[in-house]
């Protein structure tokens, strides 16, 4: 099974950005982590991180031609703005698993909506880094 991990603008950031918000790992701590727990759920990962809308929108539409069954998206801020990520996810229909590390529920008014979060199959948010580790075992379950 392979599944897309994407993160999308300041999320490059990770660990010098506000970490009492975001948490202290980096990236690549995160993304190493969830590559072991990948491993031993026999699940091939990839994954990218772009500040730009365009690049991720390429990199959605990509992964239909690769038999990408999950995409495991942290829009960052573009959750809230972005139609045009919203409708790649449509366009392609590969499960898609809304991830925040913060509980964008708990924070600004503006963060509490979400243009992902009706054509996800769920969204996690508030549980830090590991909220990619339960979207990777949530789709991980939904192998056919
Ligand atoms: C975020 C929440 C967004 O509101 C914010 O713009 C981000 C990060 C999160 O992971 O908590 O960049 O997606």
């Amino acid at each position: 099974m392979k599944i897309l991990v994407l993160n999308g603008p300041n999320l490059n950031l990770l660990g010098v950005r506000e970490p009492g918000i975001y948490g202290s790992q980096s990236l690549d701590d995160i993304l190493a982590a969830l590559g072991r727990i990948a491993e031993d759920l026999g699940v091939a990962l990839s994954s990218l991180q772009s500040n730009h809308e365009g690049v991720l929108i390429d990199r959605i539409h990509q992964a239909r031609s690769e038999s990408v069954q999950g995409i495991i998206l942290n829009p960052g801020g573009l959750t809230h703005t972005s139609v045009a990520l919203r409708d790649a996810i449509s366009a392609v229909g590969i499960d898609t698993v809304e991830v925040h590390l913060s509980n964008v529920h708990a924070r600004e008014e503006f963060r509490r909506h979400s243009l992902i979060a009706p054509v996800a199959l769920g969204q996690i948010s508030g549980f830090g880094a590991q909220g990619y580790e339960l979207a990777l075992r949530a789709l991980a379950g939904r192998r056919k």
